[in-house]
Formats: structure tokens, sequence, C-alpha cells
């Protein structure tokens, strides 16, 4: 018995092999599961697909960098959700692409941010966040209030989303998936954010935050 437990010990390869073996057979007893559990692939009830400007608000959250700041994951302890709310659950998350969670908070959780303030404490306080919050480290983005959506790519975006979620949309009363945006709402969407600029996105994609379990 000794001696093959020296033979592994002093064969690189047969411990790396063995190694290997062990690590994947954990890796999958954890992660195998997952893709079986029906909450992991099912929207909340009242879970609503992003609008054509709240979808464009989102890109823009994810070009400035906010979620290097700002996490979108109220964990389940006290001290979390007496500040934010309701800790944060798979469910509301199954349609982020990719997921904005983060890990860093040097501001605070933004999982359930919408309604919180109004529309205009957002864009004072994005445009110079200290004029609101005077000890604020946060950096002020005042040019989304200058640059303006031309829509060219939002209807296609709609539509990437129809495909990247057509396993995890809401079902009618058949069992069929009902695709996030009609074909309607994918030819309008140029329209509907053309001329709007940075900041409307922005907000509206902020208010949109976390409503689904309210
Ligand atoms: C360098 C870090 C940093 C970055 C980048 C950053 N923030 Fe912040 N943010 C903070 C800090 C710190 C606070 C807390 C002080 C304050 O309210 O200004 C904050 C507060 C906030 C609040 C108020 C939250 C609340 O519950 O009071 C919102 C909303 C917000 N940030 C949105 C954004 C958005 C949107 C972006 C990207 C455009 C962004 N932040 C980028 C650091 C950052």
């Amino acid at each position: 018995m000794q001696n093959k437990h020296e033979k592994v010990e002093k064969n690189v390869g047969l411990f790396f092999l063995f190694a290997v073996l062990a690590i994947s057979v954990g890796g999958l007893v954890e992660i195998t599961p997952l893709f079986f559990q029906k909450e992991m692939t099912t929207p909340v009830d009242n879970l609503k697909p992003y609008t054509a400007l709240q979808m464009e608000g989102r890109d823009i959250y994810i070009r400035e960098g906010c979620s290097n700041c700002h996490s979108q994951m109220i964990r389940p302890f006290r001290a979390e959700t007496e500040r934010y709310g309701h800790y944060s659950v798979l469910g509301e998350h199954v349609w982020e692409h990719p997921f904005l969670w983060g890990s860093k908070r040097t501001g605070p959780d933004l999982a359930r941010v919408g309604g919180r303030y109004s529309d205009d404490w957002h864009i004072a306080h994005l445009t110079d966040p200290r004029s609101v919050v005077p000890e604020s480290n946060m950096p002020a983005f005042k040019w989304l209030n200058t640059n303006t959506l031309d829509g060219e790519l939002t209807g296609k975006k709609l539509e990437t989303f129809n495909w990247l979620t057509r396993n995890r949309s809401h079902k009618d009363e058949n069992g069929k998936a009902i695709p996030l945006y009609t074909q309607a709402e994918i030819d309008g969407a140029s329209e509907a954010v053309k001329g709007k600029t940075e900041m409307e996105a922005l907000v509206a994609y902020l208010q949109s935050l976390g409503h689904a379990l309210k």
C-alpha cells in the first residue's frame, strides 16, 4: 500500500492525472445539478424585459465601468437586506447577458436602486455627485448629458436578447416560450431611442432595477 502511494507522489504525470481527476469530480458534483434546477432558468413572475431605452442605458453602464465600483447582488445577510432590500435571487437575473453582479463595492449595491431616487436626483448625481452627496468620491459623468443615441444597433440588441434568452423566457399557458420582444418592438427600437441622451438612457436603466421582487 505504502509503495503504491509513493509511486503516485514521485511520478509527476500520474500525480497530475489524479489531481485533475479529483478536481473534476468535485467540480462536476457542484456544477451539474445547477443545470437541472428549475429556479436556475426560470424568471420570477414579475420580471420584465428592458425597454429599448433601458437596454441602451445598460450598455452605457457597462461602457462607463459602473460595475467596477457597484455590485448588483444583495447577499442574504441581515446587514445587507436591511440596507438594500430583499436579497438577490437568480430568477431576477436569468435574462442578464452578461451578468453585472460585480464584486467591488466602492459605492453601494445597486440591485434595487430603481425608484429609490427621482430621475432628477440621478441626473444631478451623475453630472456632479458632490452636488447631492458632498462626501462622495464617485466620478462625474457629465458627457452623458450631451452624448445622444443614434439607435442604429438597438433593434439588433433586442433581437440578440430574444435569442440569448430563448430557453429562459416566460411561458404561455401552453408552455410555449414567449420571446422577450415582439417583431414590432424590434422594428420600433431605433425610433424609440434615437436622439435621446445617454443620460436619459442610463437613468431609465437605473430606475428599472430591482422591481421584479418588491
Ligand atoms: C470610482 C467608483 C465609482 C464609480 C466608477 C461609479 N460610482 Fe456610483 N457611487 C460611488 C460611491 C462611492 C457612491 C456613494 C456616494 C454617492 O452617493 O455619491 C456612489 C453612489 C451611487 C449611486 C447612489 C446609490 C445609493 O443607493 O445611494 C448611484 C445610483 C450610482 N452611484 C450610480 C453609478 C453609475 C450609474 C455609475 C457609472 C456611470 C457609477 N455610479 C460609477 C462610486 C462609484
